[in-house]
């Protein structure tokens, strides 16, 4: 069932979908810096339930359903995220460098089937810029989970992919709660999907290498496409069970529904997809692996069914840019009421 939209909401979306989604970050910057911005953000987003309290790979979780990558990508806005009460946020795709994407107009809306062809390249203003905005820490973002996605440059050559993911994982580790190795930049160029056990091991490795050296200890999970096959799916979940490789998040947009569009959809045509793949992964691996779902998160009903399906933990993306931030609250009233615990 489509989830009713606030008058705010269908204003929104006469905008281009970028442009809204600024919008949107604007006007919650702008109610933050108030005084009581964020008490107001607090009492008309944030979950009004502390029985979703969760412990997901040794991190304690307010509740279970956070931000994925690409909303928040610099970590600009993770006061005011904190405030509407997600669980967490995942920021990134972080590079090493500054990364200006695709030029505009880079997302666009697929109306008649709620969804969205992302193009964007994963536009962020690079490692040094996202860590002096996770480093500064206040009293509302104290508490708050941030994982860190790592992403590929466009423009890095295979040769140093695996140096460039290793030096912003070193970089951010003692600032952020987990990371996701992202397996599939691919939107832009279709050029980054590391498929076979070998080119993903060649990825992770040196971040386990580099994490055994450490005192405090980063869940690392891997992101994958819903367009792997699933031969490809089995390898992951091998790597899974036989590496220390934390979990795995499941999906990102998907290449092949955009058929001849450059691109990745995301949004309501994802949904079916997302539920299969998270539900073949948990049953594969026993549900004894944390997996974040995403991917077509638009509506309670939906999230209530990838956490049937075996996910631990719920990024939204589409949903919210499409149907509000009072996405949140209606989804955990409604699991709560259902006393919905999920497997791990
Ligand atoms: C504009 C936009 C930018 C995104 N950027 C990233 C990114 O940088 N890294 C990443 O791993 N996923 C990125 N994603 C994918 C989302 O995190 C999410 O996995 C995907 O959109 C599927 O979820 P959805 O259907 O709820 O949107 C992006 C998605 C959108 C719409």
């Amino acid at each position: 069932m489509a989830m009713r939209r606030s008058l705010f909401q269908h204003i929104l979306r006469i905008f281009p979908a970028e442009v809204a989604h600024n919008i949107r970050l604007g006007m919650l910057r702008f109610v933050g810096a108030l005084p009581l911005g964020k008490w107001y953000l607090r009492r008309t987003l944030a979950p009004r339930t502390n029985s979703l309290e969760r412990e997901v790979m040794g991190i304690h979780f307010q509740n279970p359903i956070g931000i994925a990558a690409g909303f928040d990508p610099n970590g600009d806005h993770l006061t005011e995220l904190a405030s509407t009460g997600f669980g967490f946020v995942e920021i990134g795709s972080v590079t090493p460098r500054p990364q200006p994407g695709t030029p505009r107009p880079r997302l666009s809306r697929i109306r008649k089937r709620n969804s969205l062809l992302n193009n964007s390249g994963a536009p962020n203003l690079g490692l040094e810029y996202v860590m002096r905005n996770v480093r500064r820490r206040n009293k509302f973002t104290r508490n708050l989970v941030i994982g860190c996605n790592i992403g590929k440059l466009t423009t890095t050559p295979p040769k140093n992919i695996v140096k460039e993911y290793l030096r912003v994982f070193r970089n951010m580790y003692q600032y952020v709660d987990f990371f996701v190795v992202n397996l599939s930049c691919n939107t832009a160029a279709k050029q980054f999907v590391p498929r076979t056990r070998e080119e993903i091991l060649s990825l992770i490795e040196p971040m386990f290498e580099f994490r055994r050296g450490q005192l405090d200890y980063r869940p690392i999970l891997v992101k994958i496409s819903p367009d792997m096959t699933q031969e490809e799916l089995d390898i992951v979940v091998s790597i899974l069970i036989e590496t220390p490789l934390d979990g795995i998040e499941a999906v990102s947009g998907s290449t092949a529904l955009a058929n001849e569009e450059r691109g990745a959809v995301c949004g309501a045509m994802l949904t079916e997809r997302a539920l299969e793949v998270v539900r073949y992964v948990a049953q594969r691996s026993d549900y004894n692996y944390p997996i974040i779902g995403s991917g077509g998160m638009m509506t309670p009903e939906d999230i209530e069914r990838m956490f049937e399906a075996g996910a631990s933990l719920v990024a939204l993306s589409s949903g919210v840019r499409e149907n509000g931030l009072k996405l949140l609250r209606r989804t955990t009233k409604r699991i709560a009421s259902k006393n919905l615990t999920t497997r791990r």
